[in-house]
């Protein structure tokens, strides 16, 4: 039943022979379980009503009450301790730890890692958040599902040694409601115009997560700013932009940053006037005032920007496997409805691909788009490279990613070294074909 695209082979270098001879062991595939944690945190999923900016009642699920999850903050280094509660979450729920190559035991991964929590059961993950940047948590049992109805939040990671923290520090998560009359889209929690002070002068850093299925368009009118990291990994000497729209890959990160001028600045997901409904973020140094409107004359492109600098892989890395992943969508039959399926390959889950990898491996993937919507494709447990789009080489700063949205007719080369034993999930982080069968698995032999 495996179907293996592409040239992998066996890998030919000795010091891959020597790791193939070691079993894994279970300290590698679990974060430590004896010591003490430096952060503790109690999430608790939960059946919750909220408003949404129509005035609308609905019932949500969410981490404490909370919409979207509490903020988790750690620093880099820190053994973290998580404690999931589910209270009364029918179907069960897991929390995956989106970003952050925890040990494939922590991966939170219903009917992979672990079984779904199911109510008034308690799971305990352990990991140590090891890479300073900006990630995001939520169930990952039907998560089509449970995403949509709120069961997600932010973790940040703090450099240890912190270079003086911004005194503005803001999370911005994308996520559409889909309501009776069509989709509400929020920035965040279901909120209105939401205004946040801010005396000239300071540094600001807006992280924005997109929690949504489809890819997420951010305007930012009043200042030129930076992009500083994308999904959690630091850019090279970013440039300064002006009128450039953002394009957030759902389930991708972009860290933002600039200094607060005298006058408003705006943070919009639509072009136009900000209005005091318009669900977007309004930072000033006084109460009242409204940005410029939004507008953009670009699209901001990762593949040009910054300066390029060392990187694990270049020009010359010789790869010990190379895979090649086609997307595509027809009609066929997933859980015994007929409908569009999403393909890798041409194959649907569980019958999809499975791509083995040793540990140590520097491996190669060439991922292709060859239908009509867009492929936001996640690879759990490791940071992937991007090396060329279209054939043309990223020619800006090294591009880390977790997260990498394949448009249609577009095709990335990217590249990972497999330092994570385990089984993991590799899947459109679109969750609605990630549900009819784009989801494949990554596993060490
Ligand atoms: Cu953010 Cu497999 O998911
Ligand atoms: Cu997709």
């Amino acid at each position: 039943r495996m179907s293996m695209a592409g040239d992998g082979h066996a890998g030919g270098h000795a010091r891959h022979a020597a790791a193939a001879a070691q079993p894994v062991s279970v300290a590698e595939l679990t974060g430590p379980r004896s010591a003490l944690p430096d952060r503790y945190f109690y999430l608790e999923a939960q059946k919750t009503m909220v408003t949404l900016p129509s005035g609308e009642q609905r019932e949500a699920w969410t981490f404490n009450g909370e919409l979207p999850g509490p903020e988790l903050r750690v620093k880099e280094g820190e053994l973290v301790e998580v404690a999931l509660y589910n209270r009364d979450v029918d179907a069960g729920v897991t929390i995956h730890w989106h970003g952050i190559d925890v040990p494939n035991a922590e991966d939170g991964v219903a009917g992979l890692t672990q079984d779904a929590v199911m109510p008034e059961q308690l799971h305990i993950y352990r990991f140590v958040a090891d890479e300073a940047g900006t990630y995001w948590y939520h169930s990952h049992h039907q998560s089509s599902r449970q995403v949509q109805m709120g069961l997600y939040g932010v973790i940040i990671v703090e450099p240890d040694e912190a270079p003086a923290q911004p005194a503005v520090d803001l999370t911005v998560m994308l996520h559409d409601w889909q309501t009776e009359n069509g989709t509400t889209v929020t920035l965040g929690g279901p909120d209105r115009l939401r205004r946040v002070k801010a005396e000239p002068g300071t540094p600001v850093r807006l992280r924005f997560v997109n929690a949504g299925n489809l890819p997420a368009s951010v305007y930012i009118s009043g200042v030129p700013f930076r992009v500083t990291a994308i999904d959690g990994a630091d850019l090279h000497e970013p440039g300064d932009l002006t009128g450039a729209r953002l394009e957030l890959a759902a389930g991708g990160r972009y860290d933002v940053t600039f200094v607060m001028p005298e006058t408003a600045v705006g943070v919009a997901r639509r072009g136009g006037p900000f209005a005091q409904d318009s669900g977007a973020l309004v930072l000033s140094p006084a109460d009242e005032g409204l940005p410029p409107d939004a507008a953009a004359d670009s699209v901001f492109d990762p593949a040009s920007y910054g300066t390029p600098a060392a990187a694990k892989f270049g020009p010359d890395t010789r790869y010990d496997r190379h895979y090649t992943l086609v997307f595509d969508n027809r009609l066929g039959f997933y859980n015994g409805k007929f409908n569009f399926v999403q393909t890798i390959n041409g194959r649907v889950f569980p019958d999809a691909p499975m791509f083995m990898v040793r540990e140590g491996e520097l491996v190669k993937m060439t991922l292709a788009n060859r239908g009509f919507e867009d492929h936001p494709m996640h690879l759990h447990g490791h940071h992937i490279q991007v090396l060329s789009r279209n054939g043309k080489a990223v020619t800006g700063s090294p591009w880390i990613a977790d997260t990498l949205n394949v448009a249609p007719g577009e095709r990335y080369e990217v590249a990972f070294e497999a330092d994570n034993p385990g089984i993991w999930m590799d899947h459109c982080h679109n969750l609605d074909h990630a549900a009819v069968g784009m989801s494949a698995h990554v596993a060490y032999e």
